[in-house]
């Protein structure tokens, strides 16, 4: 158990773990526990009794540990406030995508160096509240030059970028020419920086039409799919992530019962015992959104029921949810999304490392899985200041973050 990888100091055995929730595929949760870990790798896991020596030992004097959160939805290059919107929004008036050509405006306006800081210290923000491998998507430059600007800039500080040109139809454009760039130079501008793309279908955004474009052009360009779909009522974005195979659809607040059973089917091949078969689409829920845009909470339980693989994500932006919490949304889906505590972590680890395809590694080729603990898996480690996951809900608002570790390196 010795020996220095990625310039990171040696093994680390944390022993004296009063819970492990490994959220493997076997699902293990382990009492007293102890885990190793190498470098970026995870080494070995077992009980505290039987742990091997390391060059760093720590006692987790009986706190739990959880995978770190896999937070596979966010908008975190932006710009500028919209508090007043939010105060509007408190005061009756309903969410409109509208909103979003306030940030756009702020977000051209900024500088390389101010749009960085801002992408780094909202990262920092959700590593330090156990946050350990986090997607960002573009979306508020709208423009050739802005959007590659945003993409370039999330990549720097991220691990997976997501393309969300078709995020508005900007103020001015004609909204089948808008759709043309997004579909062509804008995507071309973008390429080198992005694993993902999106389109925000709905009243407001982009049409089926339109959005069907965007995934289109976007696929034939090797991108991974995703959709922003039936946030604002019912419509067609679930049904066009199930036909474009996307590897997500985002919000889900408004489904029919046709839509929860398409996205039932699409998880029909896959063996969620052994992780083998063919993946369906992740119903990515997106609770401190709901809450915030007043909208109804996306029928996680309802969906979990039907066979559906979901995520739970943060959603951090400034218009819908101005939050990195994930530990809010487990609580939410607890409380209110009537998940249990082993469904709602499940969801915000396991589940947004399936939304972002890194629920599986290749251990011989330094491959690693994120979202869960086994060996092989990477080293992203969340200690609580309790003894089990439980008090993420028992304990509503608490900071339970106690420390973090980031493909091994402690980051909190
Ligand atoms: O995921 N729904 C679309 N996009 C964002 C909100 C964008 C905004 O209002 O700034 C979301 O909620």
């Amino acid at each position: 158990m010795s020996g220095i990888r990625n310039g990171n100091s040696g093994s680390t055995l944390i022993t004296n773990i009063g819970e492990l929730m490994t959220q493997d595929l076997e699902h293990r949760v382990l009492k007293d526990a102890a885990i190793v870990f190498e470098g970026e790798r995870i080494a070995w896991m077992g009980s505290s009794a039987d742990a091997p020596s390391a060059d760093e030992q720590i006692d987790a004097e009986g706190r739990a540990v959880l995978p770190g959160w896999v937070d596979s939805h966010s908008h975190l290059v932006f710009a500028g406030d919209r508090t007043a919107e939010f105060e509007a929004r408190m005061a009756g008036e309903s969410y409109s995508a509208g909103g979003i050509a306030v940030t756009t405006g702020a977000t051209r306006a900024a500088s390389d160096d101010e749009l960085t800081r801002l992408v780094r210290d909202r990262v920092a923000e959700a590593v330090s509240q156990g946050t350990t491998y986090l997607e960002s998507k573009t979306g508020y430059g709208l423009d050739v030059e802005n959007e590659a600007r945003s993409a370039r800039i999330a990549a720097a500080e991220v691990d997976e970028v997501t393309y969300l040109g078709a995020h508005l139809v900007p103020k001015g454009s004609d909204p089948e020419e808008y759709t043309d760039l997004v579909c062509g130079p804008m995507l071309d501008a973008v390429l080198p920086y992005v694993r993902w793309a999106d389109v925000f279908c709905e009243r407001g955004a982009f049409t089926e039409d339109q959005s069907r474009r965007v995934l289109t052009a976007a696929r034939d360009a090797g991108l991974g799919l995703r959709v922003h779909g039936n946030q604002l009522g019912e419509g067609p974005g679930v049904a066009l992530a199930v036909e474009f195979a996307a590897a997500s659809v985002d919000h889900v607040n408004y489904l029919s019962d046709k839509d929860v059973r398409a996205l039932a089917e699409t998880w029909a091949g896959w063996d969620a015992a052994t992780g083998r078969g063919t993946k369906g689409t992740v119903a990515t829920c997106l609770p401190a959104c709901d809450l915030s845009t007043r909208q109804p909470l996306a029928p996680g339980r309802e969906l979990i029921d039907a066979g559906v693989q979901i995520a739970l994500a943060a959603n951090c932006n400034p218009g819908t949810s101005y939050t990195s919490s994930m530990a809010f949304c487990v609580t939410t889906a607890v409380l209110q999304m009537h998940l249990s505590v082993h469904e709602a972590v499940r969801a915000a680890t396991y589940g947004g490392a399936l939304a972002l395809g890194r629920e599986s590694g290749n251990d011989a080729d330094g491959e690693r899985a994120v979202g869960s603990l086994a060996v092989g898996h990477r080293a992203d480690l969340h200690m609580l200041k309790a003894p089990s996951a439980t008090h993420l809900a028992y304990r509503p608002g608490i900071p339970l973050t106690h420390s973090v570790w980031r493909a091994g390196v402690r980051a909190a």
